[in-house]
């Protein structure tokens, strides 16, 4: 998500601080080059030595180290985005007045780029006029400031004034500097997940999908500048994103109700759910008891969301269509294609190593309406939804 992104990181004295270390872990794992900036205080918090050795760079902590100056107006002109996180009381207040008495500060009034402040303090420092005035100043010269989350405080209380989760960070980040505009303007919906259809009141037929395919294909749709509508069944996760629309479905009838209103204003579908195929033909008002020593449930067909959405196609939209099979491969997907009036069939071939339901990897190939078939090395759910939507922006500018 972040690949070749120069972020700074700095931070504060707060206990937060031990947070900042799963956050550079994680804009690492995102791609991102980080480098981070420390407050005299931040050291009794943190060690410079876990952020080194993790962001493979030296720490920057002081205007002068040695005999030799940290040039901290290259830092803050190399960074595409510096984070502070923790921001503290002290540091927020020093920020919005311009004052510069440690390396941290001189990085963030040097900077060039987009500054996001994530705050973290106790609750009544919080909401102390003097803080709510530093913070109305630093948004007023155009910082990003991340709210605070309510919780457990380090003084013992409970309210406002935890520093926001470091995957929310991330999510923040990603969201508000990082995102795309090569599909800017495109409609996309996204069909994701398992469906549960239920038996009784306390019984379903579902199957093994996570999710996270749908999900990471609707993530990367979004990056990319689409408007994007994720309808989802029962999943492990849902999006972080806040600009995704998040319809969440628990059976394929909810599904297709679901996707039937949304299809006609749409310019792209994808359609990676793991949409049951038979239901129950009636549901058990109580639970089903075990008096018998035989039972069996008759199933009715569902409706294939996809092919009725295929068949339903405007000249302008574009459909993906995914197919799951561990046999005759290219035939079943070739026929699926067509079929269900899709323009690109993405095959995942069970029998492949990495592939299949809750695995983090993927391999594919994907099969056009122009009869190309192009086979794709295995890569993780991320990146592969990464590729899919690239690919995607490609054929749309045909
Ligand atoms: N699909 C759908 N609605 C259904 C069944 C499938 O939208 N009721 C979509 C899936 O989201 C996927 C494609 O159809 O994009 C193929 O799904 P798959 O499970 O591979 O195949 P099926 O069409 O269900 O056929 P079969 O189970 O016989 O392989």
């Amino acid at each position: 998500m972040l690949e070749g992104k120069k972020i700074v990181l700095g931070i504060s004295g707060s206990i937060a601080a031990y947070k900042s270390i799963v956050l550079l872990r994680l804009l690492i794992k995102a791609g991102a080059d980080v480098q981070c900036v420390l407050t005299p205080a931040a050291k009794d918090f943190v060690s410079p030595l876990v952020l080194s050795t993790l962001s493979k760079h030296p720490v920057v902590s002081q205007l002068q180290e040695g005999e030799e100056w940290s040039n901290h107006v290259a830092l803050g002109r190399w960074a595409d985005l510096m984070i502070l996180a923790p921001a503290s009381c002290n540091t927020l207040a020093k920020m919005a007045h311009g004052l510069c008495d440690n390396v941290l500060l001189a990085v963030y009034l040097s900077a060039t780029c987009p500054v996001l402040v994530v705050p973290a303090m106790d609750e009544d420092m919080w909401h102390h006029p003097a803080t709510r005035a530093n913070l109305q100043t630093l948004a007023s010269y155009g910082n990003n400031v991340m709210p605070t989350q309510h919780g457990e405080l380090a003084s013992g209380l409970v309210g406002m004034g935890r520093m926001a989760e470091p995957e929310d960070i991330l999510v923040f980040a990603t969201e508000h500097f990082f995102r795309q505009s090569f599909l800017a303007g495109k409609k996309a919906l996204v069909t994701a997940g398992p469906t549960h259809e239920p038996i009784d009141p306390v019984r379903f037929i579902g199957n093994r999908s996570s999710g996270k395919m749908g999900l990471a294909l609707a993530e990367a749709l979004y990056l990319a500048g689409a408007e994007v509508q994720l309808v989802a069944g029962p999943m492990e996760r849902n999006t972080a994103f806040k600009g995704i629309q998040q319809h969440k479905v628990n059976t394929a009838a909810e599904m297709f109700q679901a996707v039937e209103k949304l299809w006609p204003h749409q310019d792209l579908g994808i359609f990676n759910a793991a949409v049951a195929d038979f239901t129950p033909a009636t549901l058990a008002a109580e639970k089903i008891k075990k008096s018998q020593d035989h039972m069996s449930i008759s199933l009715v067909p569902t409706t294939d969301i996809l092919a009725a959405c295929g068949h339903a196609k405007q000249a302008q939209q574009f459909i993906m269509g995914f197919a799951l099979e561990t046999e005759n491969e290219s035939a079943n997907a070739t026929l699926k294609l067509n079929n269900k009036n899709a323009d690109v069939i993405v095959l995942n071939a069970l029998r492949h190593e990495g592939v299949g339901f809750g695995a983090d990897t993927n391999r594919v190939t994907l099969f056009t309406k122009g009869g190309e078939s192009l086979a794709w090395d295995l890569m993780d759910k991320q990146t592969l939804a990464q590729k899919l939507v690239w690919w995607l922006g490609e054929k749309l500018k045909k």
